[in-house]
């Protein structure tokens, strides 16, 4: 075996449920979890608040280097550490969320962060989601998932989040930009996102949450067995 063996691998775009389904595998099989998609997430605070021009893939490594951040890997924790400060509610704002692409488009960052993940994770039993987690930071890993849905459901799915977070939204427009991105990231030049050849792809366009944890959940039975 190898110190990959209990890994388990998830990817896939936004809107396939990937982040609740990932965490709730994990509580529901026992495993540590990692959302490698927060520390970009981290990576792209340090950016924003250095004020480097994001159009500068050198200012970028320059700010992102060096990083200290921090993340636990139990599945019911959601803290985000930089330098000892909680930053789980800055990851999610608006202002972090448009910046993360260019942030997390710089080899350099990439580098840094798989380290960590690297760190974070082997040897032990995890659910590791992300983008590239099955392609590029464990591409041994014992169960590798990729999450698909058809761009109308997961434009769907933002656009009911949008509303139920009280936000103005436009079905229409969510639609073109989920299209927009999923063209952006498979196609930009690094880690494009992509499934692993000896990826399992479930498409969840149809299926609720908790059919979805029930599918996993026999995959990496399957794949890994009971721990
Ligand atoms: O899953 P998320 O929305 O929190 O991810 C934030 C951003 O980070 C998103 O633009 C994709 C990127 N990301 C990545 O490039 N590689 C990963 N392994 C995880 C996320």
């Amino acid at each position: 075996g190898t110190d990959q063996d209990r890994i388990v691998a998830i990817d896939g775009p936004a809107g396939t449920g990937k982040s609740s389904v990932s965490r709730r595998l994990a509580e529901r099989v026992g495993a540590r979890y990692l959302d490698t998609g927060a520390m970009y997430r981290v990576a792209t605070v340090v950016a924003l608040r250095a004020g480097v021009d994001l159009d500068d893939p050198a200012a970028i490594e320059a700010a992102v280097d060096g990083i200290d951040l921090s993340l636990s890997n139990d599945p019911s924790s959601h803290t985000v550490f930089l330098a000892g400060e909680d930053v789980s509610s800055e990851i999610r704002t608006d202002a972090v969320t448009d910046a993360v692409s260019a942030v997390s488009a710089v080899p350099a960052v990439r580098t840094l962060m798989v380290d960590k993940q690297r760190a974070l994770a082997d040897g032990e039993f995890a659910v590791v989601e992300g983008r590239d987690i099955g392609t590029v930071v464990f591409p041994r890993a014992g169960c590798k998932i990729f999450l698909t849905a058809t761009a109308q459901a997961r434009a769907e799915r933002r656009h009911e989040q949008n509303l139920a977070q009280g936000r103005e939204s436009d079905l229409a427009a969510v639609l073109a930009a989920v299209e927009r991105r999923d063209h952006l990231d498979s196609t930009r030049a690094v880690s494009p996102l992509r499934a692993a050849d000896d990826a399992i792809q479930v498409d969840t366009s149809d299926l609720g949450i908790d059919d979805v944890i029930d599918r996993l959940a026999d995959l990496v039975q399957t794949r890994i067995g009971v721990q």
